[in-house]
C-alpha cells in the first residue's frame, strides 16, 4: 500500500553528513542530510534503513529496501537517482521506480512498490511518523 508523502517546502544545500540524529521525543533527520536536486541518499535511523529522495526540492522518502529480494537498493552506495530525479534505480538487478510514489515501472519487480515512509517536516526536521 502507498502511503502519502508530503514534499518539503524547501530543501537546505548544506554539506550532507552521515549522522541521523535523534532528540528526546521523536526521532528526527535534519533536512542537512538532503543532497543536491535529483539524487538520493541512503541514512540509517534507529537501526532503520530508510532512502531520503529529492527531487526538484521535494522530499520523499521510502525504506532502503527493494521488493524484488528485500535486499538494499544500493550496495555500491551514493544516488540511485537519474538526471531529472524522477527515476530511481536498484543497483543490484535495476528494477527501475518512480521517485513521487515508489511504483516499479521496469525491472524483475514491475508492478511492486517501494515502502513509503510518513513524515513531517518541522522546523528544518524531517520528523518520521
Ligand atoms: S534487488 Fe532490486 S532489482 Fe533485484
Amino acid at each position: 500500500m502507498l502511503l502519502a508523502r508530503r514534499p518539503a517546502r524547501s530543501l537546505a544545500k548544506a554539506s550532507p553528513c552521515i549522522d541521523a540524529t535523534e532528540n528526546e521525543t521523536v526521532t528526527t533527520l535534519n533536512e542537512s542530510l538532503l543532497g543536491d536536486d535529483n539524487t538520493s541518499r541512503s541514512v540509517t535511523v534507529d537501526g532503520r534503513p530508510l532512502l531520503l529522495v529529492n527531487r526538484h526540492g521535494a522530499l520523499f522518502l521510502y525504506e532502503n529496501r527493494c521488493p524484488h529480494t528485500g535486499d538494499s537498493l544500493d550496495p555500491q552506495g551514493g544516488s540511485l537517482s537519474d538526471t531529472s530525479g524522477g527515476l530511481l534505480t536498484c543497483q543490484r538487478h535495476g528494477a527501475q521506480f518512480l521517485a513521487e510514489n515508489g511504483q516499479c515501472v521496469g525491472g524483475p519487480c514491475l508492478g511492486a512498490s517501494l515502502t513509503a515512509v510518513p513524515f513531517s517536516v518541522i522546523s528544518g526536521h524531517i520528523v518520521l511518523s
